[in-house]
C-alpha cells in the first residue's frame, strides 16, 4: 500500500487547526515525491485554504497512516462541513459516508460503547439535516456508496437508502432519523454469530441458516437497554426479515403487523445484498434486482412499497412527473 493517499479539499475548513500533516504530491511527470504543506496543528487561513485548493487541489494527499486521524476531524466537523455553501454535494457525500463508515466500524468493534451509539446519533442527525435540505443528495450519496458487501458498508448503505427513500415518502425529520439509526443497526446482531457462518463464501446449511437467523434477536439484546435508541428503530432490527405473506423470521408476522419501518428495510436490505458483489455472488445490476424483488420473490414484501421503491430509483425527472393516475404510496401514521 502507498505511504500517501489523495483526499478531497471538500472536508479542510479554513480558520482551524488542521489535525493532520497535509502533503502535495509532485506534479504529473515528476517522479513520485510528497512535500509538506501543512503541519498537523498549523491553522488553515482562508488565502491558504483558496491557494491550496485553487491551484492543487488534485494533489492533495494525507500519509496513510492518518487516515484515522482525518475521518475524526470531519466527523468532528460534520455540521460545518454539510452547512458550507462552497462545497459541492458530492463533496458532502463523500464525507457523510466516510464518516459513517467509520462510525460503524467502531462500533462492530465496540458495540457496548455508549460513546460509539452517541456517535451515531449525531451522524444521523446531521445526514437528516443534509438530506432534509439538499435536493440533489439522492444522485450525490448513491453515487459515493460502497458496493462491496460488508456489515459495515451494507448499514451504511441501507442507512443511506432508508433516509433517502423515507424523504421521498416524505416522512417527517424525527421519523427520518428513526429508520437511519434503525438500519444503521440492523445487523449489529450478526456479531452474536460464528464468523465462519457470517463470512462464508457460498450457500450455507441448514444448521448454519438457522444460527443466523437468531441474528435480528441477538441485536434487540445487544440494543433494547440503551435509551439513545429508540424503539421504532428497534422495531427495524427485530423485524427485517420478516416477509409479508408470514413466511419470514424470527416470528412469522405478516402483513401490516410488520412496522411499516421494518416493511422497508426488508426491500432496502434484499436490494443492498443482491446490488453488492458478495462472497458468493457478483453484483447484480440495479434494474435486474428490482426485477428479480418483483417477480421472483413473491409474498416477501409489501407489494405497494416495493412498487414506491421502483419509482423512487427510477430516473429523477420521472419522479418528479407523476402521470396521471398514479397514486403516491399513502400510509397510516407511524406509531
Ligand atoms: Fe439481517
Ligand atoms: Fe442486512
Amino acid at each position: 500500500m502507498s505511504e500517501y493517499i489523495s483526499i478531497s479539499g471538500g472536508a479542510l475548513l479554513e480558520g482551524t487547526g488542521v489535525e493532520f500533516d497535509l502533503f502535495l504530491r509532485a506534479a504529473a511527470g515528476e517522479a513520485s515525491n510528497y512535500v509538506l504543506y501543512c503541519r498537523e496543528g498549523e491553522e488553515l487561513s482562508p488565502e491558504r485554504r483558496e491557494d491550496l485548493l485553487g491551484k492543487h487541489a488534485d494533489r492533495l494527499c494525507i500519509a496513510t497512516g492518518d487516515i484515522d486521524k482525518y475521518i475524526e476531524y470531519q466527523e468532528k466537523n460534520l455540521k460545518t462541513i454539510l452547512s458550507d455553501d462552497n462545497k459541492s454535494t458530492r463533496e458532502k457525500s463523500g464525507v457523510v459516508y466516510q464518516v459513517a463508515t467509520k462510525v460503524v466500524t467502531d462500533l462492530l468493534e465496540n458495540p457496548k460503547s455508549g460513546r460509539n451509539m452517541e456517535r451515531i446519533s449525531e451522524w444521523v442527525t446531521q445526514t437528516v439535516g443534509h438530506i432534509v435540505d439538499d435536493d440533489d443528495t439522492f444522485s450525490g450519496l448513491l453515487g459515493v456508496s460502497s458496493k462491496d458487501y460488508q456489515i459495515y458498508t451494507h448499514s451504511v448503505n441501507t442507512s443511506v437508502l432508508g433516509l433517502l427513500f423515507g424523504k421521498h415518502l416524505s416522512f417527517k425529520e424525527d421519523e427520518l432519523a428513526r429508520i437511519g439509526s434503525g438500519m444503521l443497526l440492523h445487523d449489529i446482531g450478526k456479531l452474536s454469530i460464528p464468523l465462519n457462518v457470517v463470512n462464508k463464501p457460498g450457500h450455507l446449511t441448514g444448521e448454519e441458516f438457522k444460527a443466523m437467523k437468531k441474528h435480528p434477536k441477538a441485536g434487540l439484546e445487544i440494543l433494547e437497554h440503551r435509551s439513545s435508541v429508540n424503539v421504532l428503530s428497534l422495531k427495524i432490527v427485530i423485524q427485517h426479515h420478516e416477509n409479508y405473506d408470514g413466511s419470514g423470521y424470527p416470528y412469522g408476522i405478516k402483513g401490516e403487523d410488520i412496522h411499516l419501518f421494518a416493511r422497508i428495510a426488508r426491500i432496502i436490505d434484499a436490494y443492498d445484498a443482491m446490488t453488492s458483489k458478495r462472497s458468493y455472488a457478483e453484483p447484480m445490476r440495479p434494474f435486474a434486482v428490482l426485477a428479480e424483488m418483483k417477480n421472483k420473490m413473491p409474498g416477501c414484501f409489501d407489494e405497494k412499497l416495493l412498487r414506491e421503491f421502483i419509482y423512487f430509483l427510477g430516473p429523477k425527472d420521472q419522479r418528479k412527473k407523476r402521470r396521471n393516475g398514479d397514486t403516491v404510496y399513502s400510509f397510516p401514521s407511524v406509531k
